[in-house]
């Protein structure tokens, strides 16, 4: 049993939770339990300098009296577009062949309508197209060779998405997967190759199931959202995660709020987590505890069957009152995620569920 695990579970033995979870407060637990929010307003789970940049953008659009769904376009192809972020979009991490696969949903919550793309090739912007599939089709997901093919039809152009960095993780990845391949130094200049400056200066692999989602209410009080990924790293051809499936990556109803989620997708499918922080809200519920309330929710299901494996999601709420709450499965840093609203950009910080 790892250290980690012994002091998780004396942690929960000795604080008597058997089926809950250990709650870490954040520090601004003030602010969130005052619940005060207002519209319009944009979110992302993303909050990094991209994420900002994306709130800015969805933030003019919603400040010139547009659609919630044009806002969170607009924003998360801001983050798909970025070369550096290897979660999402150009630039995302390839599956085990080295091909970057990518899956996005949307949903209107004024036309209570989705959109979804799945295993899309060679388009910057999958989220886009889910939004044509939402839009000018009858149906909700559109998956592979049909997806891109959809795409070119409404002329998005085609490029090869993996990145210069994405590739070399990508290869270093397959060097070090197996020492009974080929792939790599020749076993008597394996020592000789960690001097090199390739192995010595390279970059750590930061995550392996990145994702964004950006959810948004309008002035009109109009609600909709956007989960887009390029999915688990290294995955197997054609694998799609929770991000282009409705009520697992992404959820909304226009008279509750919308929820998204980021980490592991399988777990998400399995738990339809954004429906259910949605619900969670329906219920009365704000969007903290909602987000808190499926974390605990998985946990749970997963403490039944392996008490030593947890999860690592991180979910992001809003209502329509325009709180917002972000929590995540577990961690050593407090889950951050980028707010816009009338009192501009801030850093929300959520809690983790489990230390
Ligand atoms: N949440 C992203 C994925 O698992 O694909």
């Amino acid at each position: 049993m790892s250290q980690q695990h012994s002091r998780r579970q004396f942690l929960f033995r000795s604080l008597g939770l058997s089926a809950g979870a250990l709650m870490i407060p954040s520090v601004n637990l003030l602010a969130r339990q005052k619940g005060q929010g207002t519209i319009p307003l944009i979110i992302t789970s993303h909050s990094n300098e991209t994420g900002r940049k994306a709130m800015e953008a969805g933030w003019e659009v919603l400040l010139g009296g547009g659609t919630a769904i044009d806002a969170v376009e607009k924003a998360a192809n801001i983050i798909e577009v970025d070369p550096e972020d290897t979660s999402v979009g150009y630039g995302g991490l390839p599956n085990e062949r080295g091909v970057v696969q990518l899956d996005a949903s949307i949903m209107d919550g004024k036309t209570y309508n989705a959109g979804a793309v799945a295993c899309l090739e060679n388009i910057k912007t999958p989220s886009s197209v889910a939004r044509l599939v939402m839009e000018r089709t009858d149906h909700v997901l559109l998956v592979g060779q049909g997806a891109l093919e959809f795409a070119r039809a409404w002329g998005f152009p085609e490029e090869n998405l993996l990145t210069g960095k994405a590739r070399e993780i990508w290869l270093r990845w397959k060097e070090n997967l197996s020492d009974q391949d080929d792939w790599g130094a020749p076993e008597h200049l394996i020592e000789l190759q960690k001097e090199e400056a390739y192995w010595r200066d390279f970059p750590d692999i930061e995550h392996h199931y990145g994702t964004t989602n950006v959810l948004a209410v309008d002035a009109g009080g109009n609600v909709a959202g956007i989960t887009t990924t390029s999915g688990l790293s290294f995955k197997l051809p054609g694998r799609v995660g929770d991000s282009p499936i409705i009520g697992a990556g992404l959820y909304v109803d226009n008279e509750v709020g919308a929820a998204g989620a980021t980490g592991r997708g399988e777990d998400v499918i399995k738990s339809c987590a954004s429906y259910y922080m949605v619900m969670r809200m329906s219920e009365g519920r704000s969007p903290q505890q909602a987000c808190e309330d499926a974390l605990q929710m998985i946990i749970r299901k997963y403490r039944k069957v392996n008490p030593d494996f947890f999860p690592s999601e991180k979910f992001v709420a809003i209502n329509k009152q325009g709180e917002v709450g972000c929590a995540m499965m577990k961690g050593a840093r407090i889950p951050l995620m980028s707010v816009m609203n009338e009192k501009g950009y801030s850093k929300y910080e959520g809690t983790v569920v489990v230390s």
